[in-house]
């Protein structure tokens, strides 16, 4: 007789991977220590699904029949606007009907507040929502919701964090829109695994992929961010649902940014700007005043310039710091907001074209704010930064500097010029130094611009 052996096995926490023994390092995202072992899912056939469940899903809609291309009305997925301007411009215009949005961020961050208002706007006597919490007792939603002004009848809340109650209720709200707070704490009794793991993320989010699209329900899921920055399960939740948000902040400051890094129905480039208060998350139309609300003045090292998130152009502060370095260790290169190889590019050009010589220096770069930037139309203005920390010269307030920089310290032309020049100019700026050639025909204020194209040209423009 040969008896099943009861094989135990060995998953990563972080991606999923599977492994038959214990590992140190994950293969599959090279993370360390974070393998842990699983009992096998004995549970039903197909190691997943009881046929109650599928049943109980299934019983949600129509299931889907093979259609011929040709047949399919090509009308756009219809999108519900939730009156949050922030949230519908990362969403990509409004809420998608069926489809499935991951939203993750730190825990504190105003995931959860942030969800409540968007179903408070989407609820209306013709369409009831329901917030499903496995985190919050009905009494603690109710003082948060009185502390934000929410009072809406047709916004529903359940206490719970079974998948079959989630489901047996939602069978009979029939809500036009789901949050669930959060996939860690949802579970399936089908999964011998603790709520929270793998296995566990897997199969809930599966099964509310398909209420989903079978009812045409568009359902939120809220899951933590874990300390590397990784929702857990990432790679898992990631490709099941259609838009993956996640938000986040530099936690020294009260706004909020809510970014999108998969968006099966947008793009994936426009960013929302939030500022946390005591009456919940309040959109900020006009993201440049605030970072730049609290910029020194006159003082050497820092500058702005203008970046362009999606569609929309913010300007931001940028700070250098060149100081002298330990003698004999390794001089640092720190920087925050910004790609550190850019960075170091950037140090490694001036060294070359201006022959500074930074060999003894640490120097740091920040974009102030807690705003990441990755378009190289920034790397005129880092060069900018750390001459004048270098120099210890202050540039202008009123200075603005554009332009991308290549190897041979040219300086190149950036993308959506005007729409830059047109921020920087509300908001005051009266010297924008911007790359030659760049200017079109319909350029306006032309006098409060200066065209250069090498880095001696900043370098004698920059200070006066
Ligand atoms: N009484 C209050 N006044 C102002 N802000 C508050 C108050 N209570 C909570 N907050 C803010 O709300 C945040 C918690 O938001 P929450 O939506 O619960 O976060 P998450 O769901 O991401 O963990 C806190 O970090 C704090 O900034
Ligand atoms: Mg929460």
């Amino acid at each position: 007789m040969t008896a099943k052996k009861n094989k135990t096995s060995f998953f990563c926490t972080s991606c999923g991977y599977q492994s038959a023994k214990w590992l140190g390092k994950c293969p599959g995202c090279n993370e360390w220590d974070c393998m842990q072992e699983a009992l096998p899912d004995t549970s039903s056939a197909d190691g997943y699904e009881t046929p109650q469940m599928i049943a109980a899903i299934t019983e949600l809609g129509k299931t889907a029949q093979p259609v011929p291309l040709n047949a399919i009305n090509e009308s756009e997925q219809p999108r519900q606007s939730t009156k949050i301007s922030e949230f519908d411009r990362v969403l990509g215009g409004g809420v998608v009907s069926g489809s499935v949005v991951l939203v993750g961020g730190d825990p504190g961050i105003g995931k959860s507040t942030l969800l409540l208002q968007v179903l408070d706007q989407l609820s209306t006597p013709q369409q009831t929502t329901l917030y499903v919490s496995g985190e919050e007792s009905p009494g603690q939603i109710k003082m948060r919701s009185r502390r934000m002004g929410i009072n809406n009848e047709h916004l529903y809340f359940l206490a719970a964090s079974g998948i079959e109650e989630i489901i047996k209720h939602f069978r009979k709200l029939k809500p036009k829109a789901l949050v669930i707070d959060s996939i860690q704490t949802c579970h399936s009794p089908e999964i011998k695994s603790p709520p929270g793991s793998t296995s566990q993320i897997r199969q809930t989010a599966a099964h509310l992929v398909k209420i989903a699209k079978l009812t045409d329900t568009p359902i939120f899921i809220i899951g933590h961010v874990t300390k590397d920055g990784a929702i857990a399960g990432p790679k898992l939740l990631e490709h099941m649902v259609d838009t993956v948000l996640y938000f986040e902040s530099d936690t020294q400051y009260p706004f909020r940014i809510l970014r999108a890094v998969k968006n099966r129905f947008g793009s994936t480039n426009e960013i929302g700007v939030f500022e946390m208060t005591g009456s919940g998350l309040v959109g900020v139309d006009s993201p440049s005043s605030i970072f730049l609300s609290e910029r020194p003045q006159n003082l050497a090292g820092s500058l702005v310039s203008a970046t362009i998130e999606g569609s929309r152009p913010i300007l931001t502060e940028i700070q250098a710091l060149v100081s002298t370095a330990v003698s004999g260790g390794i001089p640092r290169r720190t920087t925050l907001g910004i790609d550190r190889n850019r960075a170091t590019l950037m140090i490694a050009i001036i060294e070359k074209r201006l022959r500074l010589n930074f060999s003894n220096k640490d120097i740091f770069l920040n974009i102030v704010g807690g705003l990441k930037v990755v378009e190289p139309a920034i790397d005129l203005a880092l060069i900018a930064a750390i001459l004048s920390s270098h120099l210890d010269q202050v540039i202008p307030t009123t200075t603005l500097v554009i332009g991308e920089v290549g190897l041979t310290g040219e300086v190149r032309r950036v993308n959506m010029l005007e729409q830059r020049l047109s921020e920087a100019l509300k908001f005051g700026f009266k010297k924008i130094i911007v790359p030659q050639g760049n200017l079109s025909s319909e350029t306006t204020n032309k006098s409060s611009l200066k065209e250069i194209s090498t880095l001696q040209e900043l370098a004698s423009k920059l200070f006066s």
